[in-house]
C-alpha cells in the first residue's frame, strides 16, 4: 500500500494491534487512537516502526470483551472451562492475522464492488472441537481439559458460520491460517502479555 501513514482506531486491542502490526510491516506509521478501556499500551511495545498512541475515547460505547482470550487464559492457568449448553454450538474460528491482511487488502482496493466483506474461514467448528484443539496447541492433553458445562444462554445462535466467497473472490485474500496453528500462535500472544 502506497500509504506512509495510517489510524487505526481501537489499535492497542486485540485485532487492532494485529491490523498495527501488519501495517508497520510494510513501513506505513500508524497513529493509534485508543481510550484503553480493553486493552494496555504495551500490546504495543512488541511492535518495531512508528506507531504513536493517542489515548483517546472515540465513542460511547461500553467495555468490549474477547471471550476467546478469557478462555485460553483459563486454559493456560489449568482453570476448568466453562462451556455454555452442550459445546455443539459452532462459530467460524479466524486467525487474528488473517484478519488484519483482510483490513489492509480491503484499504488498498479503493474500488471494491462491495462495502461488507464477511472475514473468516468458511468452516464450522463446535465449541467442544474449540476446546480439544486449543488443548492440543497448548501441548496438553484434550482428554485431560475439564469443562464446566453451564446452562446454554438465552437467545445464543446455535450454529453460524460465513460465506466468505465474495470476500475471497473481490480481496484475493490467502488460505486462512489453520485452526490449531492459529490458536497456538494465538496462545503465544497471551503468553508474552
Ligand atoms: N477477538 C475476537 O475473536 C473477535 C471476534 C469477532 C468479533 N470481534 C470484534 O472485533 C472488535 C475488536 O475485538 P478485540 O478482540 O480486538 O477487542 P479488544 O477489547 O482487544 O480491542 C478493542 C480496543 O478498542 C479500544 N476501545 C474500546 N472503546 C473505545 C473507545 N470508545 N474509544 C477508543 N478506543 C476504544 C479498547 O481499549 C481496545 O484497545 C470488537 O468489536 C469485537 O466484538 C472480535
Amino acid at each position: 500500500m502506497a500509504v506512509g501513514r495510517a489510524v487505526v482506531t481501537g489499535g492497542a486491542g486485540f485485532v487492532g494491534s494485529s491490523v498495527v502490526e501488519a501495517l508497520t510491516g510494510r513501513g506505513t506509521s500508524v497513529l493509534v487512537v485508543d481510550d484503553l478501556s480493553t486493552s494496555a499500551a504495551s500490546n504495543l511495545d512488541r511492535l518495531t516502526g512508528t506507531v504513536e498512541l493517542l489515548k483517546h475515547d472515540i465513542r460511547d460505547a461500553g467495555p468490549l470483551r474477547a471471550a476467546f482470550t478469557a478462555f485460553c487464559e483459563r486454559l493456560l492457568t489449568g482453570r476448568p472451562l466453562i462451556v455454555f449448553g452442550d459445546g455443539t454450538q459452532t462459530r467460524d474460528f479466524v486467525h487474528v492475522g488473517d484478519v488484519a491482511a483482510a483490513n489492509l487488502a480491503a484499504a488498498d482496493s479503493p474500488d471494491l464492488p462491495h462495502r461488507v466483506y464477511n472475514v473468516g474461514t468458511g468452516t464450522e467448528v463446535s465449541i467442544r472441537e474449540l476446546l480439544r484443539a486449543t488443548a492440543t496447541a497448548a501441548s496438553a492433553d484434550p482428554d485431560a481439559v475439564v469443562a464446566v458445562p453451564a446452562p446454554r444462554r438465552p437467545g445464543e445462535v446455535h450454529r453460524s458460520c460465513l460465506d466468505v466467497r465474495r470476500s475471497v473472490a473481490e480481496l484475493g485474500l490467502a488460505r486462512p491460517v489453520p485452526l490449531v496453528e492459529g490458536l497456538r500462535r494465538t496462545l503465544g500472544w497471551i503468553r508474552s502479555r
